[in-house]
């Protein structure tokens, strides 16, 4: 059973509104995805009615803003089949999450020498973080390289694997090329050599069903504002003997046991990870996002995008000049994010034009520069969709596509 979009539709207020004097084409969802009414209810509900900080207070305000976060940390975990919300840290975003696990898993294990396997694919936030590591350390990056259709290319992952990897870093889907990397095998094969395997899932958890155990990945990060939930709040997953043994990110109020003026001692998880008042009003709100998605079913919203990502390909694909990256949809390994260049233009330009048609897509390097040069494209465009958007938004696409070729001199060179 396909999704109801024009119910759905109706319950995204900013979906009302003129961009340009158009209805807004929001096709943007891999950045940021936009928020129902029942998320923003929920924000208004909490600073209207209960607004306290939690965990310190014995007033009533306080108890029921510490059961109502407390409760989304339990909802997280059974979101994700995490086995105990005691495996569930909030942070701000999914950045912050891979950044938390790689400094207080990695700086006290990794020796000199030691491998960190990363993807030719991986998003800055799931690169970056593990230089930074890996410069402290004196630890050493590898790369899986990336076929020329945009999958990993796994035949190279046995060799990839040595006895010195000691972790396996790598996106579940990609928020450039929208392939689907199969997270169970890689993370079997990982754990045959004993490394441990984080995901990220920042483009996974928001539009499929995510398993943790069924997956088998040690550490799991993602966004809230990428599933509809509000900006400001990241999750980390990750198996409680692991946040167990590993030393706090951030020290100061709320993770600490008992303090001296000279040292302290830690917090139970996954409170020892969270220093300092979280984001309670964006928790809570967050939990909306999840119960949203769950009545909608995270089957057919995934069955949605594919349907609208093989559309969209299928109509770009009959434009001239055009490239499209990433695996043909037929292959079954793909979700419901689109890149393209109109060859001789540059994306920034595309974007412009679109934009002044009430069309919201990404145009840039996407936090993914490595993947740019592997893909020898300064840029591109990317048209990426969420339950919300329809087949006439992508005809719409289209339509203003072959726009952008009449309004362009076909000669402007993509600069570099
Ligand atoms: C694959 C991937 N990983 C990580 C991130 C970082 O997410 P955030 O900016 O919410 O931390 C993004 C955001 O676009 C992403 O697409």
């Amino acid at each position: 059973m396909s999704l109801d979009v024009k119910r759905i539709r109706q319950d995204f207020p900013i979906l009302d509104r003129k961009v340009h004097g158009r209805p807004l084409v929001y096709l943007d969802n891999a950045a940021t995805t936009q928020k129902p009414r029942q998320v923003i209810d929920a924000l208004v509900n909490y600073y209207s009615r209960y607004n306290a900080n939690i965990h310190r207070g014995i007033h009533a305000l306080a108890e029921e803003a510490t059961a109502a976060y407390e409760q989304v940390r339990d909802q997280t975990a059974r979101f994700i089949g995490a086995p105990s919300p005691r495996g569930i840290v909030f942070t701000r975003n999914a950045t912050e999450a891979i950044n938390l696990f790689a400094q207080s898993w990695g700086r006290a294990r990794l020796k000199p020498g030691d491998e960190i396997l990363l993807t030719e694919m991986e998003h800055h936030s799931n690169l970056v973080p593990w230089q930074m590591l890996a410069k402290s350390t004196g630890a050493v990056l590898q790369f899986l390289k990336i076929t020329d259709d945009g999958r990993l290319d796994l035949n190279q992952l046995d060799q990839a694997l040595t006895n010195r990897t000691r972790i396996v870093a790598f996106t579940h889907m990609s928020n450039v090329l929208g392939t689907i990397n199969p997270v169970e095998q890689i993370t079997q094969r990982a754990h045959r050599v004993g490394a441990t395997v984080l995901v990220d899932a920042a483009q996974s958890v928001p539009h499929l069903p995510v398993d943790v155990r069924r997956l088998g990945c040690d550490a799991l990060a993602f966004s809230s504002h990428k599933m509809l939930g509000p900006t400001g709040v990241g999750v980390l997953y990750a198996k409680e003997e692991l946040l167990e043994v590993m030393e706090p990110f951030l020290g100061g109020g709320e993770m600490i046991s008992d303090v001296t003026l000279t040292s302290s001692t830690w917090n139970e998880i996954p409170w020892k990870f969270e220093a300092g008042t979280p984001n309670i009003a964006d928790v809570i709100a967050f939990g909306e996002a999840m119960s949203y998605l769950s009545r909608v079913g995270l089957d057919k919203v995934h069955a949605h995008e594919r349907e609208l990502a093989a559309y969209a390909w299928k109509r770009l694909s009959e434009l001239d000049d055009m490239t499209l990256y990433g695996p043909d949809p037929s292959a079954n390994a793909r979700g419901g994010v689109v890149a393209f260049n109109v060859n001789g233009l540059h994306p920034h330009d595309v974007g412009t034009v679109l934009d002044s048609e009430g069309i919201a897509i990404r145009a840039g390097h996407h936090c993914a520069k490595p993947l740019m040069r592997r893909l020898d494209a300064v840029a591109t465009a990317r048209a990426s969709f969420y339950i919300y958007n329809t087949s006439e938004e992508v005809d719409q696409l289209v339509t203003a596509l072959q726009a952008v070729r009449a309004f362009f001199n076909k000669t402007v060179k993509v600069s570099s």
